[in-house]
């Protein structure tokens, strides 16, 4: 509870609570409120930004119990439930009467939905579906004073002024805890086809996005990437994961113990993957655009999924490279938006900045088809000044210069607050500062995250609110 998933972000509050209704949640709110005291929203804490842990001790709120489903429309496709269930068993509910969830992310076997909607998660299939500021069709949320907001509807078209549920959409806990949701869910696709694909070099992956695009159309689900160097985490620390790429026999074998993540290509992969109602037509598109960047270059190398176990094992490894450095050691990680012809540049640098520090590598990942960067620093030897100097704020100076975004998707919490104004205006910030101030006179919620302030011994002083 007061550790969070990299192990970076700790607290020590020697409170939790577990409420399992609405009703709970707000009287804990009311009472804090009265008392002053602090409370930390927390749900499956899988949030990577030291969003979801107490700072100093304030009380953890842990939305697990509210775990209910609470309906399903099969016409509509809208799904309500409480805050506190869990990601993959919404998709393994909804699948089950022919719809997917609009998101999905390597986490989500632990992430709540309350998370999900608290961090605007993006994930795998963004590029498709789109952001939860446009599939949430409602939201039921605490505000810190206990007051009960009932925004709930279920509807597709709701234009009654303006539109209160998105500010509980990606304020990561600060403004109010959300209790339940109400989640357009997708028709489920009858055709999913994936291919995993070998890039000579980032201009490449570019060319292989773009014909992507125009080529698989409407039906393209999602196109990653990731660099050998994140090839080479995923094989070696993550245990029966190989390259999808690899030839079966003892030289591929022999590479991939070393780390190499081998060399039948790269040195980037791309994941493409598509979702179509007839696979007939389809797998015929995905041949057909396979065809053509092999011929023009773009792609050196490239399997199709020929089975569900073939693709998991394709997930596996893009989706296991965020496991995978936490495994090897202390991980500096920035998740941001750019031009997608900036994106390796960047990693091209950082990886010069970082040459001379034994161990330390860079590596570059992520949801290229959004133009979403993870750029990682992993260092085995643990958190340091020095490293944490060669990296920050260079990396968020570069990227605004780019006109880039800091946070493209794991949101601000403790680790960026003090950096938001990389990527919002002071005008902006100020807004904002008024509005937690509005809603949340007393800062009892989500102390010290996502806006910049000053801290007194435990005490928050950040809003002047004349
Ligand atoms: P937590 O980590 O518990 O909390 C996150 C924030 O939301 C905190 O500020 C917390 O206070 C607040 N919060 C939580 N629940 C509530 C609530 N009910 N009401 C109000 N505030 C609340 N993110 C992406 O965007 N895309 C990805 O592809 C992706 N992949 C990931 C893969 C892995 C392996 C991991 C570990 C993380 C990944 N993430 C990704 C990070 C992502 O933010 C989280 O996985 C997820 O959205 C957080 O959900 P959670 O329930 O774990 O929230
Ligand atoms: C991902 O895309 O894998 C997630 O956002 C997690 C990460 O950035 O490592
Ligand atoms: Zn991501």
């Amino acid at each position: 509870m007061n550790k969070d998933w990299m192990g970076k972000y700790s607290g020590s509050s020697s409170l939790g609570l577990r409420p399992s209704s609405t009703e709970q949640v707000s009287q804990i709110l009311a009472y804090c409120s009265l008392r002053r005291l602090a409370l930390v929203p927390q749900g499956g804490n899988t949030g990577l930004v030291g969003g979801s842990v107490p700072v100093f001790d304030e009380v953890v709120l842990n939305m697990s119990a509210m775990n209910k489903i609470l309906s399903f429309d099969e016409v509509s496709g809208v799904l309500v439930c409480q805050a506190g269930c869990i990601l993959q068993t919404l998709e393994e509910h909804v699948s089950q009467r022919g719809y997917i969830m609009p998101l999905d992310l390597g986490a989500k076997g632990s992430c709540h939905i309350g998370g999900n909607l608290s961090t605007n998660a993006g994930g795998l299939r963004l590029l498709r579906y789109g952001s939860l500021h446009g599939s949430v069709l409602g939201v039921e949320a605490v505000l810190p004073d206990g007051t009960v907001l009932d925004l709930l509807r279920q509807l597709r078209k709701d234009n009654t002024g303006y539109d209160l549920k998105q500010l509980f959409i990606g304020s990561e806990g600060t403004l109010g805890v959300i209790t339940a949701v109400a989640i357009q869910c997708a028709p489920k696709p009858a055709s999913v086809q994936l291919a995993f694909l070998s890039c000579p070099s980032f201009a490449a992956v570019q060319q292989v996005l773009r014909h992507a695009k125009q080529s698989l159309g409407e039906i393209l689900s999602a196109v990653e990437f990731l660099d050998q160097e994140s090839m080479a985490m995923a094989t070696q620390y993550l245990p029966g994961v190989s390259n999808p790429l690899a030839q079966a026999g003892p030289d591929a074998a022999q590479q991939q113990q070393q780390g190499g993540g081998g060399e039948q290509g790269g040195p980037f992969y791309m994941v493409v993957e598509t979702q179509g109602s007839h696979a007939g037509h389809d797998k015929e598109k995905l041949e057909g655009f396979l065809e053509a960047v092999m011929a023009d270059g773009s792609v050196a190398d490239g399997t199709l999924a020929e089975s569900q176990a073939q693709a998991a094992a394709i997930w596996r490894v893009r989706e296991g490279i965020t496991e995978s450095l936490v495994r090897r050691g202390a991980v500096y990680k920035y998740d941001l938006s750019m031009p997608t012809h900036k994106m390796y540049e960047l990693v091209q640098l950082v990886r010069q900045q970082v040459a001379h520090l034994p161990g330390v590598k860079a590596v570059g990942y992520g949801h290229v088809g959004d133009g979403n960067l993870h750029l990682n620093v992993s260092s085995p030897s643990g958190y340091s000044d020095e490293l944490e100097q060669l990296l920050e704020p260079f990396v968020y100076e570069w990227t605004a210069q780019q006109s880039g975004s800091i946070s493209a998707e794991h949101g601000i919490g403790l680790m960026k607050a003090p950096v938001l104004g990389y990527s919002k205006s002071s005008e902006a910030v100020n807004l904002m500062q008024r509005l937690k101030v509005l809603m949340d006179p007393h800062q009892i919620l989500n102390p010290y995250k996502v806006l910049p302030g000053v801290e007194h011994m435990g005490r928050v002083e950040m809003y002047d609110d004349r």
